[in-house]
């Protein structure tokens, strides 16, 4: 397995297809793949160099990567880490889990293959087989591998968080994904109990692109995209930094009146973004992974740990503008405001595309539930208690070995989701996502989730259905220090 390996830079070169008229950095079409026959090559966008980036050749307009940044620093546009196809199918690849000294002391990654974070973009299709041989060189320690969002198979050597991969050793991880399955943003990362907050913490995450869906609707196919990957806090020199794409506050190229679909993934351990972009609305397609059924526009929203925004953004007048995380929180949880990304508006100005209001509805696989029959009805229950268990579900810590909740396959269940505590909790289960009802009582336009950000004294009512894989897997609080000190649970599904 070598897959990893960059190929000779022609190949790269003819694969890095920058965008319609966009400044900088590496935007990718949504039919980026379609239009790159064979497109076998791993690694394809991101190892390119500054002067690579000045000089590749542009889709539809050879002067897009420098117009209008003719002084501009290179370095400071956003690299896109580099990605992995599935071809004909298959995707077989490799991750080595290893120390990034390059990158500070204590920060780990997937062979970032820019010498730096995040892991490697995985771009596959419904009804794909991805194999990865998940290598554990951290050098001490465990580790293992979770697909975070994919409906996939929990059992043996798929989204099997159970396994316990030891240092030096290696595992073959196989996941296929069902005809059906939902295109999206996904995104792989650690999930060893008792040791996710410092492995993801420390940099071990990567995005997972499920092609179809709002790619092929004709008012989205041909913007172009950006997927940005934040993580962090990472300290250094400046004080905290939360990376994008493993760059300090990148910077965004757009033009005045151009439209761009960005792909937001929060893979930071614990940290919240309050977002909003200064003079801007972002029009939302898309949460974790499920296409809304109407475009969503809002100046701010909150991405909780472990979840994903796919939005538009429309270029306003040439100046800078600043994508921020707001304030946000209180007390243990409390966090400063911070600069993520700055949007560099500039260049020939283009006709404003007009902008979609309707999507995709909720489909066959993943209906609206609202008048659905229950089968059974649950509680859960975060919780922080003064004596041990200190951050507990339902009363109880996790154990591995204890069945919480036992599920019948194709189940339709409702789940009341509350919070006792004084801290948010983002819910999270594995393999099977969850049409919101209800948030603080009030219901919510229907759509599906993988993540849910319970607030303080709150309740989050939840409906899933327990579709095609049986087997053990958790539901948990995203926030990895509180799901290593035990707020996570198990259900088993069961035929
Ligand atoms: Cu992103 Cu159970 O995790
Ligand atoms: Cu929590």
């Amino acid at each position: 397995m070598k897959s990893h390996e960059p190929r000779h830079p022609v190949t790269r070169r003819h694969l890095i297809v920058t965008a319609l008229g966009a400044g900088g950095g590496s935007l990718a079409f949504g039919g980026l793949r379609s239009a790159l026959p064979g497109a076998a090559a791993q690694d394809q966008a991101a190892d390119q160099t500054a002067d690579e980036i000045a000089t590749t050749p542009v889709a539809s307009d050879p002067d897009a990567a420098t117009a209008g940044f003719p002084g501009a620093d290179r370095s400071l546009f956003l690299p896109e880490p580099p990605t992995r196809f599935s071809v004909n199918g298959l995707l077989a690849t490799q991750l080595e889990a290893r120390p990034e000294p390059t990158l500070g002391a204590g920060r780990l990654s997937y062979e970032g293959s820019q010498g730096g974070l995040p892991g490697p973009t995985i771009r596959l299709r419904p009804g794909d087989t991805l194999r990865v041989r998940l290598i554990n060189n951290l050098g001490g320690g465990i580790t293992n591998l979770h697909v975070h969002g994919l409906h996939v198979s929990p059992l043996g050597n798929g989204d099997n968080v159970f396994l316990h991969i030891d240092d030096g050793e290696s595992f073959d991880y196989e996941f296929t994904l069902p005809p059906d399955h939902q295109p999206g943003l996904f995104w792989y990362h650690p999930h060893y109990h008792g040791d996710s907050m410092q492995q993801v913490g420390d940099g071990l995450a990567g995005a997972i692109v499920v092609e179809g869906g709002l790619d092929d609707l004709p008012v989205i196919r041909d913007i172009p995209q950006r997927l940005m990957v934040l993580q962090g806090p990472f300290f250094g020199v400046g004080g905290a930094e939360y990376p994008v794409n493993g760059v300090a506050n990148p910077n965004l190229a757009i033009r005045p009146g151009q439209t761009q679909r960005w792909r937001l993934l929060n893979a930071s351990a614990n940290a919240f973004f309050n977002l909003v972009l200064d003079g801007h609305s972002f029009y939302r397609l898309a949460i974790d992974g499920n296409p809304l059924p109407q475009v969503i526009q809002s100046s701010q929203f909150l991405l909780g740990p472990g979840e994903r925004a796919d939005f538009l953004v429309q270029g306003g007048p040439a100046g800078s503008y600043a994508l921020r995380s707001l304030a946000w929180g209180t007390d243990a949880q409390a966090q400063p405001e911070t600069i993520l990304a700055t949007m560099s508006s500039g260049g020939d100005p283009v006709p404003p595309l007009p902008l979609p209001t309707t999507l995709i509805p909720l489909g066959a696989r993943l209906p609206d539930l609202t008048n659905a029959t229950i089968d059974v009805r649950r509680e859960i229950v975060f919780q922080e208690n003064n004596a041990a268990p200190y951050f507990a579900i339902n009363g109880q810590a996790f154990d591995a070995d204890r069945i919480d909740q036992t599920v019948r396959l194709g189940a339709t269940e409702e789940w009341a989701i509350s919070n006792t505590s004084p801290d948010w909790h983002p819910f999270h289960i594995h393999v099977n996502d969850f049409q919101i009802m209800t948030f603080n009582g009030e219901p919510v336009d229907p759509h599906y989730e993988d993540t849910v950000s319970v607030p303080p004294g709150g309740t989050v009512v939840i409906r899933t259905r327990f579709l095609d894989f049986v087997g053990k897997f958790v539901y948990h609080c995203h926030i990895l220090a509180h799901e290593d000190a035990g707020m996570m649970g198990t259900v088993e599904v069961v035929k």
